[in-house]
C-alpha cells in the first residue's frame, strides 16, 4: 500500500462535526459587525515579502522567524500573510481609498505563521479583522473595545479579560526605550538567550516574555506608561473614562507591548486562562504612522484580529456550539423502478418547499437496511416511496422518533402533508401558541 498523505503540522482540517461552531461564530460576527457599520474586504492571502518588513518590523518574531516566504516562478519574493493588517492596508493605498475617507472594514481568513505548533497556536490559523481608519480619537478605540465585550456577550462566553495600555507616540517611546534598555543592560546576566538577542533589537519585547525566571526582573523595570508624551496620556485616560463609562472592564498592563511594530498609543488584548498558554483570544491597537509609513496619505488608524480557533473552542467548551443540522426528512425508495419517479416528486418538494432539508437513500437496498440509515440521521420523518404507493397515486409517511403509525397523503398534496406531519412531530400537544 503507498505511504499515507498527512495534512502538514499546524494546519488543521475543519470537518463537518466541527464546522457548526464555526458557522455559528461566524454569522454572530458577521452580524454585529454590519450593526456597527462595517463592511466586509477580502485581500490576497499572497503579498510581496516587502510589504510584511515594512509594516511588521524586521526585528519582530514574525518577519524574523515565522514567515512562509518563497519565490514565485517570476522571481518575486512573496510570503503567505502572516496577518491582515498590512494586506488591508496595501489595498486602501492601491486602490485609492484614503484621501480623507474613513472606512470600517473587516475580514476573515487564514494566516500563516511557521510557529510551534501546540494548543491553540497553529501555522495555520483564522482570524476575523477588524480595522477602523481615518479617526485618530479615543472614541473609536472604546467603541472598537466595546464592541469586542458585546460579541463576547452574544456567544456566551465569559471569564475573558481585557488589558490595556498605550505605547505613547514613536518618540516617547524611543525615549523609553533608552530607559529600559540602560535597566536591562545592568542586569544582562539576568537575561535568558531570547532577551540577550532581544536587547540589542527590540528590547520592548523583553518585557513580553513567559519565562517565568525572568519575571521578577520584568517587573522591576521602568514603566512606559510613565514616560508617556501629554497628548497619549490623555488620549488613554479618556479612553479609561469612556471605558467605564460603557460598563467595559479593564485592566491597565503596563508591561503589555504587543509583537508588531506598528502600534503607538492604544494596545489591547482579550485573555482567557482557559486556553493555556496561548491565552489571547483577540489582540490589537491603534497604528497611526502604518499607513504612510507603507506610501500612502497620513491616516490614523486602529484595529483587532479575533483568533477564530481560540475562540471557537472556547464557544464549544461553554456548550453554545449548535448541534449539527439533521434533515427534516428522509426518504425510503422501495422497488428500482420508483427510484427516478422518487427523485422527481422530492425535486418538486424542494421547489415547493426550498428551505427543507430532505435526505434521500441512494442506492435502494432493503427496507430494514433503509430505515436503519433513516434513523442515523436524526430526520423525524421518513417519506416512503414505493412501487405500490406510486401506482396509488399516494406517498407513505412514517414518524421515525416515536411509535405512532404510517399514514398515507396523495402525491399531489405532499408539501403541505410534510409540513403538517413536521408541525405534529415539534409540537405533539398541537399548534404552539401565537
Ligand atoms: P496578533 O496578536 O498577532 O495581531 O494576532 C491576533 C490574534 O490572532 C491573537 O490574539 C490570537 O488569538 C490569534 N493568533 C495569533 N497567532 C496565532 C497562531 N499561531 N495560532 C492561532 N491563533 C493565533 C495581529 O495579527 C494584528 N494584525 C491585529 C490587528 C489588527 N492590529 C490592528 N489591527
Amino acid at each position: 500500500m503507498s505511504e499515507q498523505l498527512q495534512a502538514i503540522r499546524g494546519m488543521n482540517d475543519v470537518l463537518p462535526s466541527e464546522i457548526g461552531a464555526w458557522q455559528h461564530f461566524e454569522s454572530c460576527t458577521r452580524e454585529l459587525l454590519a450593526s456597527y457599520g462595517y463592511e466586509e474586504i477580502r485581500v490576497p492571502v499572497v503579498e510581496r515579502t516587502e510589504l510584511f518588513k515594512r509594516a511588521i518590523g524586521e526585528h519582530t518574531d514574525v518577519v524574523g522567524k515565522e514567515m512562509y516566504t518563497f519565490t514565485d516562478r517570476g522571481g518575486d519574493s512573496l510570503t503567505l500573510r502572516p496577518e491582515a493588517t498590512a494586506g488591508i492596508v496595501r489595498a486602501l493605498i492601491s486602490n485609492g481609498m484614503l484621501r480623507g475617507a474613513r472606512h470600517k472594514l473587516w475580514c476573515l481568513g487564514p494566516m500563516f505563521r511557521h510557529e510551534t505548533p501546540q494548543a491553540g497556536r497553529y501555522r495555520q490559523f483564522w482570524q476575523v479583522d477588524v480595522e477602523a481608519v481615518g479617526c485618530a480619537g479615543p472614541d473609536v478605540d472604546a467603541e472598537l473595545i466595546a464592541l469586542g465585550a458585546r460579541l463576547w456577550q452574544r456567544l456566551g462566553i465569559t471569564g475573558l479579560k481585557l488589558e490595556i495600555n498605550s505605547l505613547g507616540t514613536p518618540d516617547s517611546r524611543r525615549a523609553y526605550r533608552a530607559h529600559l534598555s540602560d535597566y536591562l543592560r545592568g542586569h544582562e546576566s539576568r537575561l535568558d538567550a531570547d532577551s540577550q538577542r532581544r536587547l540589542g533589537t527590540n528590547p520592548l519585547r523583553i518585557l513580553d516574555s513567559k519565562n517565568p525566571e525572568m519575571q521578577e526582573l520584568i517587573r522591576g523595570a521602568p514603566e512606559l506608561t510613565e514616560h508617556l508624551d501629554v497628548e497619549s496620556r490623555d488620549h488613554f485616560q479618556t479612553l479609561c473614562a469612556m471605558l467605564r463609562e460603557v460598563g467595559v472592564s479593564f485592566q491597565i498592563n503596563p508591561r503589555l507591548v504587543r509583537g508588531l511594530d506598528y502600534y503607538n498609543r492604544t494596545v489591547f488584548e482579550w485573555i482567557t486562562q482557559s486556553t493555556g498558554a496561548q491565552n489571547a483570544v483577540c489582540s490589537g491597537g491603534r497604528y497611526d504612522g502604518l499607513i504612510s509609513q507603507l506610501g500612502g496619505d497620513g491616516t490614523p488608524a486602529i484595529g483587532f484580529a479575533m483568533g477564530v480557533e481560540r475562540l471557537v473552542t472556547l464557544l464549544t467548551a461553554a456548550g453554545k456550539a449548535p448541534p449539527p443540522p439533521r434533515p427534516d426528512v428522509f426518504v425510503v425508495v422501495s422497488g428500482e423502478q420508483s427510484a427516478a419517479k422518487a427523485l422527481k416528486l422530492i425535486e418538486g418538494l424542494r421547489t415547493q418547499r426550498p428551505r427543507l432539508r430532505i435526505e434521500l437513500s441512494f442506492g435502494g437496498g432493503n427496507f430494514k437496511a433503509q430505515f436503519r440509515r433513516a434513523d442515523k440521521s436524526g430526520a423525524p420523518l421518513a417519506l416512503i416511496v414505493g412501487e405500490d404507493e406510486l401506482a396509488r397515486g399516494v406517498v407513505a409517511m412514517k414518524p421515525l422518533r416515536e411509535q405512532s403509525g404510517q399514514t398515507e397523503c396523495p402525491v399531489g398534496d405532499l408539501a403541505p402533508a410534510v409540513d403538517a406531519a413536521l408541525a405534529l412531530l415539534a409540537h405533539p400537544g398541537g399548534a404552539p401558541a401565537g
